[in-house]
């Protein structure tokens, strides 16, 4: 059992560290916390996306009254679901003059206290505590989660930054017209052809070279594989995670069959085709890639199809080239629809549309994204996009690019061909 005396001291500790070490963190964009905090906020995502800096910051604006615990901390371990209680004791002892008063409890890693939901559901309820957990372990997906919290969480996906958070942490201000049109556009131009290659990872942005860069990206991988995969899930089967690893993060953007894959790996190492797809939903437990399936009435249809896969950060992406910027820009598109957690298929009669976002209200906007917009392709991509939009009765299209822009009107159909950085940064929100 942990002493209280104990506790106190890392509840200090932890204090001292946010205020005195943790700098102003960026700012995340999107990020919206329920009006009344009768409901425990669940942040997850990928690691290293941001979670626990989103926590500090909530610290820092709220830290005359904020607890912070990382039960991965290696003083806590043995913590259980009982010792809640104690801490927070531990917790209103330092801090008396908060006694029925609203508090804030930040808890770190929660996943690791076997029943934390229980807890936290009577604090939000019935003791006047807004709390806020985080992790990135599947188990704290919105689908995971205990029913002993069900209608009683509200969860948030933290992705690696946005472009438009990028350009807040190497404070290049996004607002007003003249990063548009003005001198600051090629700056903007040189920073998103950056973000393009090595994605958002707050650190890997943050590095000051290439070689560094690289260093990060590579850590992370090891970890995401070996700590998030190989231990958890007990995988034995190394060659063929390795094999799917390298398809999946060289194959992004694209329609992914599991049927190909198998036949093309069967003859080089043994293994059955229920553990590739065994290993393939590891991919998307860990919250690596996102699939997006075909636009059709039937579930049954949209099922059949192959998936679209997409990957959690463009940095992650294997053999790129040049050649692959079409695939990289459509990756981005992928994950800014995603961060406003829009509903997304692709659709594909005979000519393709990459995607149709089910907006706000339920209106359906289809996208495509092409990379340079010229006399060669205009034709294609503007019929696969006007048949999008006549599939799903919209009246306005959406292509994004790198560069070109553009305004069309075809068979009463309005389409807008615009940059995709542009596009992120004059978007409200
Ligand atoms: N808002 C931010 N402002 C500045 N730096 C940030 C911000 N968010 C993350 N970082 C940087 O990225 C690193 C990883 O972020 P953080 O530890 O918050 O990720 P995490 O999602 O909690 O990762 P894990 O799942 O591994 O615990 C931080 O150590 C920090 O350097
Ligand atoms: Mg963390």
């Amino acid at each position: 059992m942990l002493s209280k005396d104990v506790l106190k001291e890392i509840i200090l500790a932890n204090e001292d560290f946010i205020v005195k070490q943790v700098k102003n963190p960026v700012k995340r964009e999107g990020l919206h916390f329920p009006a009344s905090l009768k409901k425990v906020v669940v942040l997850y995502g990928v690691r290293r996306s941001g979670k626990t800096f989103i926590l500090f910051d909530i610290f820092k604006r709220h830290k005359e009254r904020s607890l912070y615990i990382d039960f991965e901390d290696e003083r806590l371990s043995g913590f259980q679901v009982k010792d809640f209680e104690r801490l927070k004791e531990a917790f209103l002892e330092l801090k008396p003059h908060l006694i029925s008063r609203e508090i804030y409890f930040l808890f770190d890693e929660v996943q690791n206290v076997d029943g934390w939901e229980k807890f936290c559901r009577r604090a939000v309820e019935r003791e006047n505590i807004a709390v806020f957990v985080s992790g990135s372990s599947s188990k704290m997906m919105p689908f995971e989660i205990h029913t002993e919290l069900r209608g009683r969480s509200w969860s948030i996906e933290i992705l690696p930054f946005s472009f438009k958070e990028c350009l807040l942490a190497i404070h290049i201000e996004t607002e007003g017209e003249d990063i548009i049109y003005g001198v600051k556009k090629p700056l903007i131009k040189k920073h998103f052809n950056d973000y393009m290659i090595w994605g958002g990872f707050p650190e890997v942005l943050l590095a000051k070279s290439e070689i560094e860069k690289r260093k990060i990206l590579k850590e992370y991988i090891i970890a995401m594989f070996f700590r998030d995969m190989v231990e958890r899930y007990n995988i034995t089967n190394i060659q063929l995670l390795d094999a799917l690893t390298d398809k999946l993060f060289s194959s992004f953007s694209t329609k992914l069959s599991l049927t190909a894959c198998y036949k093309q790996y069967r003859d080089k190492f043994p293994f059955s085709k229920d553990l590739l797809f065994k290993y393939y939903r590891y991919f998307s437990d860990c919250m690596l890639i996102f699939e997006v399936r075909k636009f059709a009435e039937s579930t049954y249809k949209r099922m059949r199809n192959p998936a679209k896969v997409y990957l959690i950060d463009n940095g992650l992406g294997r053999r790129v080239t040049s050649a692959d910027a079409g695939r990289l820009l459509e990756n981005l598109v992928f994950l800014e629809l995603r961060r406003k957690e829009y509903e997304m298929f692709y659709f594909e009669e005979k000519i393709e549309c990459d995607f149709i976002a089910k907006i706000s209200d339920g209106d359906l906007l289809p996208i495509q994204v092409c990379f340079e917009l010229n006399e060669e392709n205009i034709s294609r991509e503007t019929e696969g996009l006007i048949k999008a939009c006549r599939a799903v009765d919209a009246t306005k299209g959406l292509i994004l690019t790198n560069d070109d822009e553009k305004e069309l009107s075809k068979d009463g159909i309005n389409i807008k061909a615009v940059p995709f950085w542009k596009w992120c940064l004059l978007r409200d929100g």
